[in-house]
């Protein structure tokens, strides 16, 4: 029996796999490569000594999605594979929807046919907006503020509605700020064109590839004025997919969201100085404006998935930092195009 892995050549994904596989699960790994590519299923082949199985195929291809199930014997699914950039959800917002519901839509039904009833899904901290009360909690009002965050927020309705009336159960996992990269240097993320996020682009100006970082905004109400954000090592992160299967192994009925993070924030202007520390460079910045749709500070309440999932973060910013550099500096140009 195997766990599919669908986008597992994405960031979080390709970590992932390797974790299952780790903790002993067969991994059939979905992607079509839509934003990630081909040598990261390589890289995840060559972490877990070949024993891994790929399909490329879209999951909006219903086809494609059965012969899946037909083809391998899958117990449980994690569920990664989406369209996740904020600006680009405002700009083509059917896309999004299409593409994030559809394929969502398409996997649950494979599954409720093929009798496979344990579901991880990718959520997403963004589905709090700014929170009033921090540490964020899962109880905490949920809206969106762009397309993507709505999707992210519907993928959840979606499957808290059949867990309650088919046999599903289903973990939603709501990521903080992921960063990091496997200690191998061998996995990473691997952002197209102009990276969107802070860390991939603290990395860029240490590397030389970039004059210097723009801070968006030093405003905020915060200690130093820039925005703080609950950075999570992709390894813990990984970590989660694996107790939330076990959760779910062990008979968890119905859908619970758990928030993934390590509890505390880190502002910009802290992250640029983890960064030097990590990497020996000078990390030129400028403050520019604030950046539309940005919120000033969020952070995880834990307790939730420490008491239900057993789980909680290992690794700090300085782990975060040293290991995404590793990556980055090894692999300038992520797995190359
Ligand atoms: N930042 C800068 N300069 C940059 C890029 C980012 O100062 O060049 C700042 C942002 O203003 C923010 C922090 O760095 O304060 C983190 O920004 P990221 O873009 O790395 O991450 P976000 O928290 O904005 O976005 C993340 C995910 C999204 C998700 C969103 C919602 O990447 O997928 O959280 O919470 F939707």
């Amino acid at each position: 029996m195997a766990v599919l892995v669908t986008g597992g050549a994405g960031y979080i994904g390709s970590h992932t796999a390797v974790a299952l596989h780790d903790a002993g699960h067969e991994v059939v790994i979905v992607d079509n490569f839509a934003n990630s590519s081909p040598r990261a299923v390589d890289a995840v082949r060559a972490l877990t000594g070949g024993a891994l199985s790929f399909v490329e195929a879209d999951l909006l291809d219903e086809a494609a999605v059965r012969g899946i199930f037909e083809q391998h014997e899958i117990s449980e699914v994690v569920h990664f594979a989406a369209h996740k950039a904020v600006a680009e959800s405002v700009q083509e917002p059917s896309r999004y929807y299409r593409n994030n519901l559809g394929s969502l839509l398409g996997v649950l039904e494979a599954m409720l046919e093929h009798g496979v009833d344990k579901l991880v899904h990718s959520s997403s901290c963004t589905v709090y907006g700014q929170p009033a009360v921090l540490p964020v909690a899962e109880s905490a009002p949920v809206g969106a503020a762009s397309p993507y965050g709505w999707t992210k927020l519907m993928c959840e309705q979606i499957i808290t509605d059949v867990c309650a009336v088919r046999p599903l159960a289903a973990v939603m996992l709501r990521y903080f700020n992921p960063v990091g990269a496997h200690p191998s240097a061998t996995l990473g993320e691997d952002p197209n064109d102009i990276p969107n996020n802070l860390v991939p682009l603290v990395m860029q100006v240490a590397g030389g590839r970039r004059e210097r970082l723009a801070v968006f905004g030093d405003d905020y109400d915060t200690a130093d004025g820039s925005g703080v954000r609950d950075y999570v090592h992709v390894v813990d992160l990984a970590e989660a997919h694996v107790a939330a299967l076990e959760v779910l192994a062990a008979g968890h009925d119905g859908a619970a969201a758990v928030n993934v993070g390590t509890g505390s924030g880190s502002s910009v202007l802290e992250v640029i100085e983890a960064a030097r520390r990590a990497t020996g460079r000078p990390i030129p910045y400028e403050i520019v404006g604030r950046r539309p749709g940005d919120i000033a500070k969020t952070w995880a309440a834990t307790d939730l998935a420490r008491e239900f999932l057993g789980w909680q973060a290992k690794l700090d910013i300085d782990d975060m930092m040293r290991d995404h550099w590793r990556w980055h500096s090894q692999n300038p140009d992520g797995y190359g195009r």
